[in-house]
């Protein structure tokens, strides 16, 4: 009895293994479908709203996330100074529009008073809620 058992096992194991090849595509397919799934039950849909209401909220929406979500923003503290040497480190390095004028000076005081060194640390916040 043991003995088939086991017999069944390997015999089972092997069957998998040689099926393998042919089913990987779409077992991977499956990893990735099921992980958007959980990415968009965990996180919080993508539009303006998931950053802090204020002026500027748009506007930062809007030229940031062409490239990155808003996650890397929402969980960075930085001054005022460090803020506006980032958007000139955004353009030269990754290619953003450059940004001049007003529509900087309101993105940047944007995100120096919402995204100021002053504000809680991003790690204490429920990640679900921020
Ligand atoms: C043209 C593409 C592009 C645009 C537009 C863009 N970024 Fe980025 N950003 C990047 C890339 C690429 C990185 C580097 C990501 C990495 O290293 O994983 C980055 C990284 C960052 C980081 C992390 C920096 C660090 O040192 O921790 C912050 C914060 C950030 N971006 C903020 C912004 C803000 C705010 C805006 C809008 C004003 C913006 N980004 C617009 C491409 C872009």
């Amino acid at each position: 009895m043991r003995k088939t058992l086991a017999f069944l096992l390997l015999l089972g194991g092997g069957v998998a293994l040689t099926q393998m090849p042919g089913t990987q595509a779409p077992i991977l397919r499956a990893a990735w479908a099921q992980s958007a799934s959980l990415d968009a039950a965990t996180q919080p849909a993508e539009e303006p709203s998931v950053l802090p209401a204020g002026d500027g909220q748009e506007e930062v929406f809007y030229a940031c996330t062409a490239c990155h979500s808003t996650a890397i923003i929402r969980r960075s503290r930085f001054s005022r100074e460090r803020w506006d040497e980032l958007m000139t480190w955004m353009t030269e390095v990754h290619g953003m529009n450059p940004l001049e004028g007003e529509e900087r000076t309101l993105i940047v005081s944007y995100l120096a008073q919402h995204f100021g060194p002053a504000q809680a640390p991003a790690r204490g916040r429920n990640p679900f809620l921020n």
